[in-house]
């Protein structure tokens, strides 16, 4: 069976955030002797593409509207990735130094037409078109309706949904842009008086998925306009929750944390790298530290952060440590608290893959107050490093993180994305640590949680079976 997994995003090529990991992930699970999982990808100008040599393997030229543009398809020279990968470039639409932009609509409507057109060259049609969130979203579209691709007709395609707060909408004024098709079908694209990308792979694509279960029914009742149109579809659709890439996510031979640990090892290990941490940041190291890791917008309660911060701060008896970057209001507002804070408190405004490794390890608890969280990767990454998850039971993070409180319970759940909860929260987080003979014993217990993507994937390829 070939799967085609297209999307904007892959890790280690281009991450903005975990759609890159899922797709950088999902297609090594995958891969077995019947199974062949690839990726086709945007090409773009960033230090992957700078540090590696390309092979271009087929070039032509198509149609946005009246616009004539050129691609070439790319593989690497040496793949070093565990998946074959092709890179669709455009160099005036896609090769930049950023991901996404405000000319999205034409890079990547072009993208995914390219995408097409060179498949039509191939000999041999894939089994599965695997299509990610809404950059891809006009993919099943076009494979059930357009003039151009009818040869595709038959081929199963799935579209997984990672975020549905964001679908791609532009204006019916674009709508040469898209290749021709029955004009009769148009409203297929339509939501709410505007092309919706996202809207038409959900009416399109023959089974849609969410990156969890709870995250499917959230969105039954609040996806951003998308709601009714979900219940109408949900027979075909369905959660398959996330896992994570126990290789690349492993403190026991990690290459950019400060010290390699296991379970057997875990204090040892943490705390060295909590010390790094606490040195490098001028922490407390005797007091426990709580960390954010993330975009910093609505969605993940950050613009609650700086009052939350303040409050926890005040009583003396922890840290906080942040690394994300976004909103630039909310990111004034953590720079302008560490000088009130200095010593228990500070924040990286930026994005370092590498310090998120080491916070994972060196942090002792993870705090997630998200507002939506269709999975949330975060979370298990925490648990997979021994750092304790606080988070709102919401998505991803209510099908992840059972509360201490329960039977089996191993984090810290609040209900509702507010500073008082958030900072009752972490008070429980502090009465935990106090407590050292249970909090090492919770430590423990989650690094031996077994997220890795075994299951899901093979979840995946019985979903591929069943609408084959
Ligand atoms: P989302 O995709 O909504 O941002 P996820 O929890 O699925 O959230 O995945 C976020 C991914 O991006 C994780 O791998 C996380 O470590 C990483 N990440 C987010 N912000 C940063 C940052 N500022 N620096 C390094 N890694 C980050
Ligand atoms: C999105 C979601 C996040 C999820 C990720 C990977 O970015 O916001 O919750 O984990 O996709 O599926």
């Amino acid at each position: 069976m070939t799967i085609i997994h297209i999307s904007a995003e892959c890790y280690p090529v281009a991450k903005v955030g975990g759609l890159a990991d899922v797709v950088g992930a999902l297609p090594k699970y995958q891969n077995s002797p019947e199974v062949s999982s690839q990726v086709i990808m945007p090409f773009y100008n960033n230090k992957f593409t700078k540090e590696n040599v390309f092979n271009t393997i087929y070039s032509n030229q198509i149609s946005l509207g009246n616009t004539l543009v050129n691609f070439n398809v790319l593989t690497l020279k040496e793949n070093k990735l565990e998946f074959d990968t092709f890179f669709i470039d455009i160099p005036e639409l896609l090769f930049k130094d950023y991901v996404y932009s405000s000319d999205d609509t034409e890079r990547f409507l072009s993208f995914q037409i390219a995408v097409l057109d060179w498949m039509l060259s191939w000999e041999k049609y894939p089994d599965i078109i695997h299509c990610h969130d809404h950059h891809t979203g006009l993919i099943p579209f076009m494979l059930q309706e357009s003039y151009n691709y009818e040869a595709f007709r038959k081929i199963p395609n799935i579209l997984t949904i990672h975020n549905a707060q964001y679908q791609g909408w532009f204006p019916h004024l674009k709508v040469g842009l898209i290749p021709p098709f029955n004009f009769n079908h148009v409203g297929l694209l339509d939501w709410g008086g505007t092309i919706n990308p996202l809207a038409a792979a959900i009416k399109c694509a023959w089974h849609v998925t969410t990156v969890s279960p709870s995250y499917m029914e959230e969105l039954k009742l609040a996806a951003n306009g998308l709601e009714s149109l979900l219940s109408a579809e949900s027979d075909k659709c369905s959660g398959i929750l996330n896992g994570i890439d126990s290789h690349v996510w492993n403190p026991e031979t990690d290459h950019y944390i400060i010290k390699n640990y296991n379970i057997k090892t875990v204090k040892a290990g943490a705390e060295a790298n909590k010390k790094y941490l606490c040195d490098t940041f001028n922490l407390d190291f005797e007091k426990p530290l709580f960390a954010f890791i993330g975009r910093l917008v609505d969605e993940k309660g950050s613009d609650l952060f700086p009052e939350v911060f303040k409050l926890a701060l005040e009583k003396n008896n922890l840290n906080i440590l942040l690394l994300g970057s976004g909103n630039s209001f909310v990111e004034q507002q953590l720079e302008a608290l560490k000088k009130d804070y200095i010593g228990t408190y500070n924040a990286f405004i930026g994005y370092d893959e590498k310090l998120s490794h080491i916070i994972y390890s060196g942090a002792d608890f993870l705090l997630m107050p998200s507002r939506v969280e269709p999975c949330g990767l975060n979370q298990m990454y925490a648990l997979r490093y021994g750092t304790i998850p606080i988070v709102r039971s919401i998505g991803g993070l209510k099908d992840t993180v059972t509360d201490i409180s329960k039977k089996d319970g191993f984090g810290i759940c609040h209900n509702n994305a507010t500073v008082l909860e958030i900072t009752n929260a972490i008070d429980r987080g502090i009465n935990l640590y106090n407590d050292q003979p249970k909090y090492k014993k919770i430590r423990k217990k989650i690094m031996e949680i077994d997220h890795s993507w075994d299951v899901s994937a093979e979840e995946y390829i019985k979903l591929y079976n069943s609408i084959n």
